[in-house]
């Protein structure tokens, strides 16, 4: 690993060259080629930590509808796989190269040991944890925020007449919010800031009571 990249790897963040040196006596170096599979969320248990060196990785889930969720990239000095080595639980996403890439691994066995020999790895490991986890809430608020949004989006989409289902699509008369709370099941003040976050967007007009919903066919296929 070039000294460029060491730098990089916040697991050796304030540690002596030597401590360095020895943590990276105990790794090896593998090489994967573009779009391959490192790690699987569905494969069973397998005890190896991994540091990037080179390239970069998708950490990514599936839904049940099979469709792919990607929860990170991560590149050269980030690590991955520690979560199954510190719980003994199964890998929590799949891991794929997204380009050549080339990675230091560990042994389980010598991960543990890392972490009791050498508590600034801990404390480093910690704090990059806890970024992630800072990370993973901002993206619960905003898949809650689209969430809120979706179904206000929906319920205006269901009020549009039939006949008035044209490119700009019209409700002449927007029901009372309290209404719209219900309809939507979500809060009446949700549902002001969800028309309000619409209508800034550019996805709805608002004059008065009556709402034109602009590009309706686009507008149905991203809410409906
Ligand atoms: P592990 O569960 O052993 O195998 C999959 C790895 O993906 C996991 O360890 C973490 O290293 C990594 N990972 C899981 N979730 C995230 C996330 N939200 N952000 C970055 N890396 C993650």
């Amino acid at each position: 690993m070039s000294l460029s990249v060491i730098k990089k790897v916040q697991l050796f963040k304030d540690l002596k060259k030597g401590e360095i040196e020895s943590i990276l006596k105990l790794t090896s170096s593998k090489m994967y080629y573009k779009n391959n599979t490192i790690l699987s969320e569905a494969e069973k248990f397998s005890a190896t930590f991994y540091i990037i060196s080179k390239g970069k990785v998708k950490v990514s889930r599936m839904d049940d509808d099979g469709k792919e969720i990607v929860l990170s990239i991560l590149g050269p000095g980030n690590f991955f796989g520690e979560m199954s080595l510190i719980d003994g639980l199964s890998r929590s996403a799949t891991i794929t190269s997204v380009s050549d890439t080339e990675v230091l691994t560990m042994r389980g066995k010598d991960f543990n040991e890392m972490l009791k020999v050498y508590p600034q790895v801990t404390l480093n490991l910690t704090r990059v944890l806890v970024a992630r986890l800072r990370q993973s809430d901002a993206q619960i608020k905003r898949l809650s925020l689209m969430n809120t949004i979706g179904k206000v989006a929906s319920t205006l989409a269901g009020l549009v007449p039939p006949e008035k289902k044209r490119r700009k699509a019209v409700i002449e008369s927007l029901p009372p919010v309290r209404d719209l709370a219900s309809m939507a099941g979500i809060s009446e003040s949700s549902v002001s800031r969800a028309i309000k976050n619409l209508v800034k967007s550019g996805y709805i007009q608002k004059e008065g009571k009556k709402v034109i919903i602009n590009h309706f066919a686009d507008y149905e296929k991203m809410f409906c």
